[in-house]
């Protein structure tokens, strides 16, 4: 209707357009009645002819200016949607496990939070799977497909580690109570006892936890899937209370092999009831459960933890120095054995690992748990895969499972220095700012030597890189830096004597790497 109305009214405005230049004609010349005529003839057709006009081109650039102002509309609406698309991205993580808003993840969600990650699903576009149950029978197919980017939060075969008849049963491994596959090495176990008529012993299982000491008489040498440990006698007491201690382990590379440990703090958890007088009727004296006794409720060590606020470790360090003797001991060991457990399980690993695609996707975070005797020796009692970070019981730990989860994001990469929306790679430059081909190279002499490719030392020489040692060092490299409290026990810290022939070539290729760097920068030695 407007429209309508709009081009009559123009009609009529040109209408007096001409009647007043007709009026005008008329005011100069009244009697040429003839033109009057042919003027009022010309101004009809004119206005027809107007009007036509007007009745097809007003509509066709009516048309057209509503087509492109829709146009442009969509195009803007478009421009929109992808910047707040970009805008609201955030790196995604999917959580697999049972129950897993049952709150005992509920520390694992609030770091993730605070780093900019959102929760998806197993459909999203996601960049770290956290999963509390081992994912790689169940979800064999997703993970044997990966991005690089995308990251999962355990290694492939690590149950060589964490499951407790294989842990306890390495061979090779310094550190470990003796023990005994039943019923396959139940003669070993009898030739043992019969050697060793003073020691206890526990049975355990893969499905319970350590459990009750037996007499050789009472072990049950037919349970499929058990395995007989000697129990550790004289264990170290703290005002009179057994305990044991836990060190959080990553996994960040099998092969080549990288492992750190958390020194920001360790675990301590002590039985409810005192040693002595021993009974082996009464657990609470010697197995550490549900139930611990917390630290904080421990004589010796409430002053140091609860009121001038050291760190578990710590407050033990002073009370055994008190004692006149040296915990670094215990330190080293601790190191020493793990190790030592996980080098006699690297080939069993590596061969898991191999059965997927992208090998660089995979880290793994453990629990170790170590008996202390009273001359400080330490005694590997079992790797836990998915380490309760749960704080329900003890709220005062919080803090303890925050800080390890939050060193170790850091230490893996997930945890980001530069704000983006996922873990992918953005621009080469942008990592080139983080870790550039000048941060890797090491063994300058050495390298102004190398003619080709052949000497095993070229291969860490620029023009001697492949993707996959470019990939290995850069990667070491962020490690080393983003490590904050992770100490790398492997491999070891830089000594003039180290031995490497026992290592595979690769492991040694990075050895020598990290030799390298400790030649130019001796903060690397360590
Ligand atoms: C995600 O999980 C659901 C339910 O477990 C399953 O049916 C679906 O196939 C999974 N999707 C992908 C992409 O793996
Ligand atoms: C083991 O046997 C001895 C005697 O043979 C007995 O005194 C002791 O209480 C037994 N210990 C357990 C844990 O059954
Ligand atoms: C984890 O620790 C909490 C106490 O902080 C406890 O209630 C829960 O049973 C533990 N979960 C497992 C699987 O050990």
């Amino acid at each position: 209707m407007t429209v309508k109305k709009r081009l009559v009214s123009a009609t009529s405005n040109e209408d007096e357009e001409v009647f007043e230049k007709s009026g005008k004609n008329s005011d100069g010349k009244k009697n040429e009645d003839t033109a009057v005529g042919t003027t009022v003839l010309n101004t009809k057709l004119r206005t027809i002819f107007k009007l036509f006009i007007l009745g097809i081109v007003g509509p066709v650039i009516l048309y057209t200016l509503y087509h492109l102002s829709s146009s442009l509309q969509k195009h803007f609406a478009k421009i929109e949607v992808k910047e707040v698309l970009i805008k609201d991205r955030k790196p995604i993580y999917w959580v697999y496990g049972r129950n897993p808003d049952s709150g005992y993840l509920k520390h694992v969600f609030a770091l993730l939070d605070r780093l900019g990650f959102e929760r998806g699903t197993n459909e999203s576009d996601w960049d770290l799977l956290w999963a509390h149950d081992y994912p790689f029978r169940s979800l064999y197919s997703s993970l044997n497909a990966l991005a690089p980017h995308q990251k999962v939060n355990h290694v492939p075969g690590c149950g060589y580690i964490t499951n407790k008849v294989d842990l306890s049963t390495s061979e090779l491994a310094r550190h470990l109570p003796a023990a005994f596959k039943i019923p396959e090495d139940k003669k070993a176990l009898l030739k043992y006892v019969a050697d060793n008529p003073a020691k206890s012993f526990v049975q355990k299982s893969n499905a319970h936890r350590g459990i009750q000491i037996l007499n050789v008489s009472d072990i049950d040498l037919a349970s499929e899937g058990s395995f007989v440990q000697e129990f550790i006698e004289n264990p170290f007491l703290v005002d009179g209370f057994k305990f044991d201690i836990g060190v959080y382990t990553v996994v960040t590379s099998v092969d080549p092999l990288r492992v750190y440990v958390y020194k920001g703090d360790i675990l301590f958890r002590f039985c409810p009831v005192k040693y002595y007088p021993f009974d082996p009727e009464n657990i609470d004296k010697y197995v550490v459960g549900d139930d611990y006794l917390p630290i904080w409720d421990v004589p010796s060590l409430k002053n140091y933890y609860a009121n001038l606020g050291f760190s578990m470790k710590d407050s033990f360090d002073s009370y055994v120095r008190a004692q006149g003797k040296d915990p670094q001991k215990v330190w080293d060991n601790v190191n020493d054995a793990i190790r030592d457990v996980i080098l006699s399980k690297e080939s069993l690993i590596k061969d898991v690992v191999k059965r997927f695609k992208n090998q660089h996707n995979f880290f793994e975070m453990m629990r170790f748990d170590f008996a202390i005797d009273d001359e400080l020796n330490v005694f590997v009692m079992e790797a836990n895969m998915s380490p309760n970070l749960s704080s329900a019981h003890y709220p005062p730990n919080q803090l303890l499972y925050e800080q390890v989860l939050f060193n170790l994001f850091g230490l893996v990469g997930i945890g980001q220095r530069v704000r983006k929306e996922s873990l992918r790679i953005r621009n080469q430059k942008e990592e080139e700012m983080q870790v550039a081909d000048k941060n890797l190279v090491v063994l300058p002499e050495v390298c102004a030597k190398c003619d080709d490719c052949f000497r095993v030392e070229c291969q860490l020489c620029k023009p001697c890189f492949t993707d996959e040692t470019r990939h290995i060092l850069s990667t070491s490299y962020r490690e080393h830096q983003n490590a904050m409290d992770f100490q790398r026990i492997f491999p070891p810290p830089i000594t003039k004597t180290m031995v490497l022939k026992d290592y595979t070539l690769k492991n040694q290729l990075l050895v020598r790497w990290y030799q390298g760097k400790c030649e130019l920068d001796p903060t690397w030695c360590g």
